[in-house]
């Protein structure tokens, strides 16, 4: 007698950019990936098997979708989701990629083929932007369509030397995927659980606490992800006085502090505009706690991440480079960059983390899709 191995579950990835969900998603099989970008379409083929369509979600119709997924993963622009309540008018199309994609997972249910398992990724601030609407808006969706949802705040941080929070919605239909009993640090945020208590009726009926196996304990530092300083350029000694020059006294002291030490000290610097006495003033802000600060994609000043390093009672200083930006997403380094260094900032900014994807993956989404329940004992303990 045979035994026939089971086929690996299948994911239409939506929003896809240069595909960092997909290589998080272990254990997958792409059947569809998407996105409007040309430039970060040209990275997701470089780096997988297969093809991406390039469009406007909006263009899509379920026909463009093959065969049936297990899993849809949507790293959908969601601000302003409530206010595109028109779903398919106008409106929603311009401020609505989130309608564009919903309305897909709709045709594919009329063809009795919608996924089991939905996954909506966003910046944290999709919680509480338009006073919880959006977040509201999609959690209650998801429960008119029979899925239990509930939601989850990752840091990148648990995993990398990058403090990166980001939000996942996970919705799943006709499985029992791993779930607690209430609200467990550190995934169901203290954001999460207030966000929670604004929804719907029908979206708290419809909620579930997923239960995640408790992060590592993370082993990288920042500094250990960087290019050898052979290999980089560095700014002149006027200008790393000049960016210097931009700190407050609170991290001017820090950095004296480093460079007094004569020990090496990395430290991840970037710009804000702050209010002092009723003036906008630029700072450069400092973290020496070994992460990265968020990476965001290179148009405004503040975006622009700098590395500080103290080394024998010197100060040099430098910007971060595509590649180190793309360790700090958990990818190796045959991961195919485009070639600009701002293409690939901004490829990295914009992406999901790997290892959160991946920890999201082997903890929750295949363990529901296996009929797997991962055992409460192994869950994170304790409330937030
Ligand atoms: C936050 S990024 C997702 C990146 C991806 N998860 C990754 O890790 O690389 C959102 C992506 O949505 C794409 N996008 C925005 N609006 C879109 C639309 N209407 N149709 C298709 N793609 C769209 C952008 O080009 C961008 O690559």
């Amino acid at each position: 007698m045979s035994i026939r191995a089971r086929p690996a579950p299948a994911v239409y990835e939506f929003f896809a950019g240069g595909g960092l969900a997909g290589l998080g998603l272990h254990g997958f099989r792409t059947l569809f990936a998407n996105d409007m970008d040309r430039a970060k379409a040209a990275s997701w083929r470089a780096n997988h098997a297969g093809d991406i369509h390039v469009g406007d979600v909006w263009t899509l119709d379920a026909g463009d979708l093959p065969g049936r997924a297990d899993l849809a993963w949507a790293s959908s622009p969601c601000q302003d989701v409530s206010l595109a309540g028109a779903r398919g008018g106008l409106d929603a199309r311009r401020s609505g990629a989130f309608w564009g994609f919903w309305r897909l997972i709709e045709a594919l249910e009329t063809e009795g083929r919608a996924p089991p398992v939905i996954v909506i990724e966003n910046v944290a601030g999709l919680l509480t932007s338009g006073q919880g609407q959006d977040f509201g808006t999609i959690c209650d969706v998801l429960a008119g369509a029979g899925y239990r949802v509930g939601a989850l705040e990752m840091d990148a941080a648990h995993w990398l030397p990058q403090s990166r929070p980001r939000l996942f919605i996970v919705a799943m239909r006709g499985l029992s995927g791993p779930v607690a009993s209430g609200p467990v640090g550190p995934f169901h945020s203290a954001r999460v659980v207030a966000a929670r208590t604004r929804l719907s009726q029908r979206a708290q009926a419809a909620w579930v606490w997923w239960s995640l196996p408790a992060p590592p304990r993370r082993n990288l530092d920042l500094a250990a992800l960087l290019e050898p300083d052979t290999a980089v350029d560095w700014f002149t000694p006027a200008q790393t006085g000049a960016l210097m020059a931009l700190t407050a006294p609170l991290h001017r002291d820090r950095l004296e502090a480093a460079r007094a030490s004569g020990e090496r000290r990395v430290a991840a610097g970037f710009r804000r505009v702050r209010v002092e006495r009723g003036q906008k003033v630029q700072r450069l802000e400092l973290r020496f706690d070994g992460l990265a600060g968020c990476l965001r994609t290179p148009s405004g000043g503040s975006s622009r991440q700098y590395l500080i390093v103290c080394q024998a009672g010197v100060v040099r200083a430098r910007r971060l480079t595509g590649r180190e930006a793309a360790r700090l997403m958990g990818l190796p380094d045959s991961y195919v960059l485009p070639k600009g260094e701002t293409a690939a900032l901004k490829l990295m900014g914009d992406a999901v983390a790997v290892p959160v994807v991946r920890a999201l993956s082997d903890g929750l989404l295949r363990p529901a899709l296996e009929g797997r329940a991962v055992s409460p004992a192994s869950a994170f303990p304790g409330p937030t």
